[in-house]
């Protein structure tokens, strides 16, 4: 898998710059010099994150049975981490260079480049000194109290809170075996060399469920996931051809995991993992009943058994999956009008992810019964869905700069709108496909109807 190059810079430099210049991501702080390893979103890279972890949700929570919602705090207790075992170790092992005072994680240095001194010394290749690994913990430790006396932590993922939880969680909604806590938020690791725009972060959101089941049924619930998150992925619009499976060797896995796959993406900066499903056994339900000295077994009615239950994991990264979005969405297409080169920047986005489901335009903006049935169609739609208005330019302008965005749909109101030229097409606007560029004619009652069954 990692043989295949996939690797495309100008394509990256381009979607970091459109995602930019559109108002996607920003750098966060950027005012100041930027926070390294810290990203802002701003209008549609908000609203494009928020579809789709609204989509994870309704497919994890609210159309299954089986899984509940949570929403834990970030700020952690120490015992908490002490028992997961993050405070002792959750850390990379680090090196330094002497000669360019990179910073390097030791397990992949061959993909390193130095920023600071190229010509001295090329990353962390042999002409680097490096000194000796040594382990970094990953943890970002903040104070409470008067005078700072208790250690908190961030959270460096979301999971623990659902172990803490889980006996509260059994009792309170009176569940059976297999069920599931899913939790969106966001974690934070001081990764040493945080790169590839948003993919890793010091900051990021998690999607994260934590399933419990009986230990017979572990292995086979883990190729259940894997299989089901595969499909959520093609489903947002990433193909099944484009992601690879890694079955994590023996000797790669944490300690405590049986299996483990890593789904990866071909992100044009190479084949990277978007979410890894693991079978984390008893190991973390066991840890924390050890750490509380609180019995945390599951009874079983039927059986009359009393045993920790396992956990199978899928965990994903609610950035990475944007960038994934984005990166696959991302798109140029050469026009070619009378003999002129004429190139369409696209953001190919299912409907069901685009930040802008449909903007509204009047033909031209000076006409006061168009822009009134623009308004009056624009806040009949405005509680279901994103529009946007505009009126401002050539309407082919108009359609080019939603594109760019990936608005699935634009409505047009004209002279037919009015009834002016064609009585019969009266009351009726024109609809812009986004990738076929085709337009049809669509009554204005039926637009709401015909919108909702296609952006959600
Ligand atoms: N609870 C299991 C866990 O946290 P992980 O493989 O460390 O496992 C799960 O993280 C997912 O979280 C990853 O697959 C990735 O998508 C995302 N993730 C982890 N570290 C990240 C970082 N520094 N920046 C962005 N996303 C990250």
């Amino acid at each position: 898998m990692a043989n295949k190059d996939v690797t495309d810079p100008v394509r990256m430099e381009k979607i970091v710059s459109l995602c930019k210049r559109r108002g996607f991501i920003f750098q966060a702080g950027e005012l100041y010099g930027g926070l390294n390893g810290c990203w802002d979103y701003g209008p549609l890279g908000a609203e494009l994150k928020r579809n789709l972890k609204d989509y994870w949700w309704r497919k994890t929570v609210q159309e299954r049975d089986d899984v509940l919602g949570m929403d834990g705090a970030i700020l952690t207790m120490e015992q908490v981490l002490q028992s997961s075992g993050h405070i002792g170790g959750f850390s990379d092992p680090m090196v330094d260079c002497k000669t360019c005072k990179g910073r390097f994680r030791a397990d992949n240095l061959d993909t390193y480049e130095c920023k600071e001194k190229p010509s001295v010394c090329p990353g962390a290749s042999p002409k680097c000194e490096l000194t000796e690994p040594r382990e970094f913990n990953l943890m970002l430790q903040t104070n409470f109290g008067a005078t700072g006396e208790q250690v908190a932590y961030l959270r460096p993922e979301t999971a623990q809170s659902i172990f803490c939880q889980y006996k509260n969680v059994l009792d309170s909604n009176r569940v059976k075996l297999p069920f599931g806590i899913a939790q969106i938020g966001k974690s934070f690791r001081n990764e040493i060399n945080p790169r590839n725009y948003i993919f890793r972060s010091r900051e990021f959101e998690q999607m994260e469920i934590e399933y419990f089941c009986r230990p017979e049924d572990g292995m086979r619930l883990t190729d259940e996931w894997l299989e089901t998150r595969l499909c959520f992925y093609e489903e947002i619009g990433i193909p099944r051809a484009k992601l690879h499976i890694l079955d994590v060797p023996d000797g790669d896995r944490a300690f405590y995991s049986k299996k483990t796959y890593d789904i990866e993406y071909e992100f044009p900066f190479g084949i990277q993992e978007l979410e890894g499903v693991a079978y984390r056994t008893d190991y973390d339900l066991g840890v924390h009943a050890k750490g509380s000295g609180r019995p945390l077994e599951y009874f079983d009615e039927e059986t009359k058994e009393r045993f920790l239950p396992h956990v199978v994991e899928p965990s994903a990264g609610c950035d990475r999956t944007v960038l994934a979005l984005i990166c696959e969405a991302f798109d140029e297409e050469e026009l070619g009008t009378d003999g002129k080169s004429d190139m369409r920047t696209v953001m190919r986005f299912m409907p069901s992810m685009a930040p802008i489901k449909v903007a509204i335009f009047p033909l031209l903006k000076k006409n006061e019964e168009q822009v009134r049935i623009c308004r009056e169609i624009q806040k009949s739609l405005q509680p279901w869905m994103n529009v946007f208005y505009d009126d401002s330019g050539a309407v082919g302008r108009r359609y080019r700069r939603q594109d760019e965005i990936g608005t699935p749909f634009c409505v047009t109101v004209d002279f037919e709108t009015l009834g002016e030229e064609i009585p019969d097409l009266k009351g009726t606007v024109t609809l812009r496909h986004r990738d076929s560029m085709e337009q049809e004619r669509l009554s204005i009652d039926e637009l709401l109807p015909w919108l909702l069954a296609r952006v959600r």
